[in-house]
């Protein structure tokens, strides 16, 4: 514990723990200018910095608490392109995975470091980071919400000329903190979400009621074909979350929502598949969606690195 008030420094620096913190304007900004800069370095080797380096000196700190291989590679890859450089704690081999309190860590990286971003379970864990610290903190993923993913993704979708306002996009399986993200973002961004799970497994209705009265349509269906029929996006995530049980009865539930070559072929012709990854082929999606034409996950994968940058410069005010 600490013996002293929170600072709600916070308050002045942007910190991104959910889109809306960025709202839709900032979004489309930082779409825009993932793209510019994806385009300016097209053929350079990964390393190399932008040629305007806007992040010169400045370093990221990374706490993971859970697992990860995208979101790690893609923000420090991000932060050197940017002409800056990030470091790794886990929790595993830092104070923090021997109690240190959250509070006091995130006022010891505000003086070491100029970011934060924490990947962990508990979404109060990271507010409480924001809360202590007087640098940005980013969401790398909680139980909750995963916006870093959301960005690339809305990157990939627009990359595949398809224009936000009014998509179609169905979500297949799990009703979990990606799906979250994504119906925050029609809620910005204008889209319409079909969500079809088995019963028991719908996304909170926190975020369902976000993107409704945003006024997005949001449609909740146990009928797998119905969320499919002339979607121009389908994505699905993994059944089975980091942290959660693995559960017998939970797969089971899941089967019908694989996202399979029939159920590819009830969208649009032009219709993309998206998985954050890592992936289960042959659970949540079938081996020939994945690896079939109209899968775009490693596009979507590698744009973690160009959404990232742009979801760091908008946090240092350089963006939006
Ligand atoms: N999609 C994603 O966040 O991947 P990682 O868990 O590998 O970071
Ligand atoms: N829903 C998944 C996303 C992994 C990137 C999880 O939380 O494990």
């Amino acid at each position: 514990m600490t013996d002293q008030p929170p600072l709600d420094i916070a308050t002045h620096v942007r910190s991104f723990l959910d889109l809306s913190d960025a709202g839709g304007h900032a979004i489309a900004a930082m779409i825009n200018d993932a793209q510019d800069r994806k385009r300016a370095r097209r053929g350079w080797p990964r390393g190399k910095p932008d040629t305007d380096r806007p992040l010169e000196g400045y370093v990221l700190a990374m706490v993971f608490e859970k697992s990860s291989t995208r979101t790690r590679v893609s923000f420090d890859i991000a932060m050197r392109q940017l002409g800056g450089s990030a470091l790794i704690l886990d929790s595993g081999t830092s104070q923090l995975g021997r109690g240190e309190s959250i509070a006091d860590t995130a006022r010891v990286l505000s003086r070491m470091a100029d970011a934060i971003m924490v990947r962990t379970d508990d979404h109060a864990k990271i507010e409480e980071m924001a809360r202590f610290a007087h640098v940005p903190v980013i969401n790398g993923l909680t139980d909750r919400s995963h916006p870093c993913q959301i960005v690339a993704d809305l990157l990939t979708i627009i990359e595949h000329r398809k224009a936000l306002p009014g998509l179609e996009v169905a979500w297949f399986g799990d009703g979990n903190n990606v799906l979250h993200s994504i119906l925050e973002a029609a809620a910005l961004m204008k889209f319409n979400v079909r969500v079809a799970t088995p019963a028991g497994y719908e996304p909170e209705a926190e975020f369902v009621e976000m993107a409704r009265k945003a006024g997005s349509t949001v449609t909740l269906t146990n009928d797998a074909d119905a969320a499919a029929s002339g979607a121009d996006v389908l994505v699905t995530d993994t059944w089975i979350s980091m942290g959660q049980a693995h559960a017998e009865e939970k797969l089971a539930a899941m089967e019908p929502f694989r996202v399979d070559a029939a159920l590819m072929a009830m969208a649009k012709p032009d219709a993309i598949f998206l998985h954050c990854l890592p992936a289960h082929v042959g659970d949540e999606v079938s081996a020939e969606v994945f690896e079939g034409p109209q899968s775009v996950v490693f596009d979507e994968a590698e744009n973690r690195i160009h959404a990232q940058k742009s979801v760091l410069l908008w946090c240092f005010g350089k963006l939006g």
